[in-house]
Order: C-alpha cells, then sequence, then structure tokens
C-alpha cells in the first residue's frame, strides 16, 4: 500500500467511526412531532416548545394544521385512523373530544403521577376533556367570541360607547362607513366584518346570532333538536341583511385571518373575531410591528338581539396525546408543560389568547398588558357552547349541515324558513330516535 493508499484508509476509517459516532448520538436523541394550529403568530409557540425540547434533550418537529377548523379535523382524523405514530402530540379544538376520544391516549395517569392541580382549571373546561372517564387532552386555551370596534372612528362619529345590540351595531357601522367612504374615497371600507365561509368558524358566528336572539342552541342539552324556530330564523335575516350592506359581499368566504387582515388594515369599523386578534392589531408579540388600528381599537361582549342579551360561542384547544405515539411519557410531559400555568400566561402575554386557569385572570402584569382579559371575565365564563357534549361523535356532521344551510341563507341560496325547516329534517335523521324535535328553552 503506497502512502498515499494508507492516507485514504486513515481518512475513511476516520469518516466511518465519526459517522458511528454521531449515527448513535442520533439514535440516543428523542424525537417528537407536535400538531399545532396555524392561526396567528407561531412563533411564540415554537419558541416554547423548543425551549423544552432544548431543556429535556428532545428535538420537537412541528406539523402545521390549516387554517380552517373543519380541515383540522379531517387532517386528524386521518392519521388517526392510519394508527400513524409520526405525529405524538395533537392540538384538538374544545368540540372534538367525543369524535377523538377512541385514538387518543388517557392522560389520567400522567395527571397523577405528576401532581398536575387539575382544580386549578376551569371545571368545565377540564370536565369537557373527559369522555367516558378518559381524560382525552388538557385544556390550552380557551376562546369567545368578542366584538372588536374602532374607537376613533366611533369617537369621530360621536359615539360614546360600543353598540349593545345588533340592530344598533348595523345603524353606527351603516353610518360610519358610508362617512368614511365619502371622506376618504375608500370603497373598500366596511362596517362590519365576521366569518361566513362554510365552515366550523360559521357555526360560532350563527350561533351568536340565534342563541341572542332567543334561539337556542341548535340541539339542546336535553336531546331537542329546536333550531327550526322564529327567533333563529330572524337572527339569520338579519345576518343575510348585513351582506352587502355594512358587510362586504365576499365575507360568506371569510375566515378568522380574512376579518382579521381586513379590520387590522383600517378597513373596517367593527370585527366579530376570537382573542389572539387583540395582540397582532396592537403590533405582534413584541409590539413592534406597525398596524393601522394599534391604539385605536377595543373589544367588547357581542350585541345582544331581541332576547335582551349577547352571546359569545365558547371556543378553544386542547393539547393531547395520539394513541399510537411511540413515545407516550415524553409526549405526556410535554403536554402537561405546554398547558401549565407558566406557559399558558405567557401565551396569554404573547398571543393574548385565554388562559383555561382561574387564577391568571387576576395576574397583574396580565391585566396591565392586556386589559380585556381581566375585564370581560363574565364573557368567557358565560360562553355558550357549540352542542358538542351531547352530539357527541356525531358532532362534526351536525356542525356541517348547520353552516351548509347558514351559508345558503348568507348567499341567497335559500331564504332562513325552509332552510331551517330542511335542516331540522336533516337532523333528525342524522341523529337518531334518542333525539326529539321541539322549542329551544324559554320559547
Ligand atoms: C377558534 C375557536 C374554535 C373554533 C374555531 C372556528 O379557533 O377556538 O373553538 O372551532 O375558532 O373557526
Amino acid at each position: 500500500m503506497n502512502r498515499f493508499s494508507k492516507l485514504m484508509v486513515l481518512a475513511l476509517v476516520a469518516v466511518l467511526a465519526f459517522a458511528g459516532v454521531f449515527h448513535t448520538a442520533r439514535a440516543q436523541e428523542k424525537k417528537l412531532t407536535i400538531f399545532l394550529g396555524s392561526v396567528g403568530d407561531l412563533v411564540p409557540d415554537q419558541e416554547i416548545v423548543d425551549r423544552w425540547g432544548k431543556e429535556k434533550g428532545v428535538t420537537v418537529e412541528f406539523v402545521y394544521a390549516p387554517q380552517s377548523a373543519t380541515d383540522v379535523l379531517a387532517v386528524i382524523q386521518q392519521f388517526l385512523a392510519a394508527k400513524s405514530s409520526d405525529v405524538d402530540l395533537i392540538q384538538f379544538d374544545t368540540i372534538w373530544p367525543g369524535i377523538l376520544a377512541p385514538n387518543m391516549l388517557d392522560l389520567a395517569p400522567y395527571v397523577e403521577s405528576m401532581k398536575v392541580d387539575t382544580s386549578a382549571f376551569y371545571p368545565r373546561l377540564y370536565e369537557n376533556n373527559i369522555v367516558d372517564g378518559k381524560v382525552v387532552g388538557l385544556p390550552w386555551f380557551t376562546d369567545a367570541g368578542l366584538l372588536y370596534y374602532r374607537t376613533d372612528l366611533l369617537e369621530k362619529y360621536g359615539y360614546t360607547a360600543a353598540p349593545k345590540t345588533w340592530d344598533e351595531l348595523a345603524e353606527m357601522a351603516k353610518k360610519i362607513q358610508d362617512g368614511e367612504r365619502a371622506e376618504t374615497g375608500n370603497n373598500d371600507f366596511y362596517g362590519f366584518v365576521f366569518q361566513a365561509n362554510a365552515y366550523e368558524g360559521l357555526t360560532c358566528d350563527a350561533l351568536e346570532w340565534q342563541f341572542s336572539n332567543g334561539g337556542g342552541s341548535i340541539v339542546e342539552a336535553d336531546k331537542t333538536i329546536s333550531v327550526n324556530n322564529d327567533a333563529t330564523i330572524k337572527a339569520l335575516e338579519r345576518a343575510k341583511s348585513w351582506i352587502g350592506s355594512i358587510a362586504p359581499e365576499g365575507v360568506t368566504t371569510y375566515q378568522e385571518e380574512d376579518a382579521r387582515r381586513v379590520f387590522q388594515a383600517g378597513n373596517a369599523a367593527f370585527m366579530r373575531n376570537w382573542p389572539y386578534a387583540y395582540v397582532l392589531g396592537q403590533g405582534g408579540a413584541d409590539g413592534k410591528t406597525e398596524t393601522a388600528i394599534k391604539d385605536k381599537f377595543n373589544v367588547a361582549p357581542l350585541p345582544a338581539g331581541d332576547a335582551g342579551y349577547g352571546a359569545a360561542a365558547l371556543g378553544g384547544w386542547q393539547i393531547g396525546v395520539s394513541a399510537y405515539t411511540k413515545e407516550p411519557d415524553l409526549a405526556a410531559e410535554l403536554a402537561l408543560y405546554l398547558t401549565s400555568s407558566d406557559v399558558q400566561k405567557e401565551r396569554a402575554l404573547k398571543l393574548s389568547n385565554l388562559p383555561t386557569i382561574k387564577a391568571l385572570y387576576t395576574d397583574s402584569e396580565i391585566a396591565e398588558k392586556i386589559p380585556f382579559i381581566a375585564e370581560l371575565v363574565p364573557v368567557f365564563e358565560n360562553a355558550s357552547p357549540r352542542p358538542s357534549t351531547v352530539t357527541a361523535s356525531k358532532y362534526n356532521d351536525v356542525s356541517v349541515a348547520y353552516f351548509t344551510a347558514v351559508h345558503d341563507v348568507l348567499t341567497g341560496k335559500t331564504d332562513a324558513a325552509t332552510a331551517m325547516e330542511d335542516l331540522e329534517a336533516k337532523l333528525e335523521d342524522l341523529l337518531g330516535s334518542d333525539f326529539k324535535i321541539g322549542a329551544p328553552p324559554g320559547m
């Protein structure tokens, strides 16, 4: 062997040895994959998860969900049906525990062994995740529909407070829209934007219109199919009247982020959205991004309908672990970490996401930076749930039928009375003989 060949062999041995060491190190390094939501600012959650990963010597990979909750469910159901171990942790919506339960890991043993104080959570948010005794997930953040309004424009047009009723909102929205368009020539300025695409978000918005009108909750907790009633029909007719007058025609394609973009660009007087839009409007997690509405907006409870009270749809997301994970202990540890008080506080401050831990609503730092969180506690505590507990594994079918019917009304495909009559028949078919047609409570 000449010198050159000897050198080559030595080099090869060195490379192989290095690769071997490297390979062993890699094999020892644990990896988790987390399926996270994708609405709003994604950076703070990446930082939180990466921090945990570094401390534990775990690489955490992110898989981002589609924006529409309806699509998110379809993706989750796909990888759970395939019993795929590619995803370990799953962020899932408050309405899905009954649908996902069979394919999720029971977190109860971990909650116990790691001594999680479950009494610190709002009981209804924690209990919503218990399906037949199984702890399917832990509540990460809660959500409630809010009315965003431009404080500067209300003042400019002589209003001293946010609207108290839907009719008042429509009147104010029209006056501000007409005034701004005339003054600036900006015909892309609208009175009111919200979520009216055919997806889960529309179920939330429409439930708020109908519940605040006295129209009930679509399907009541006692298994009454109550959606076909005059109050709901009137609420939908009212919403239909906004399309193309105070709201863009295109609102029937809007999801949360579409509405936020319009409002944040300064092109709407009012917006219905979830709490996450607050920090973004104020310049993001570090407050440094310039926005057209910084310090020019506030949030209020959604207006009342004919029932004399307003309603906020109850939303929110949980962290759970797939039953098919190969790292159940590690994944459960990360789920517990993400739902801990410290992380929830950080997320409240950086993302204006509502904590699920009651004590954080009196935290002075949160109250100072995001005042509405402490101020609107009754709105969050009384938020109206969608009928996901009573319809359990059938909830998504119920919601699809409902938002499709509502969308058909808003786009003028059919009138509200016909749509609700057809929907009632569809729900009766779908839910079976345990369920009966009837009136909502109080009607
Ligand atoms: C928000 C809510 C969630 C709801 C969704 C609808 O993400 O937290 O519960 O289903 O909006 O778009």
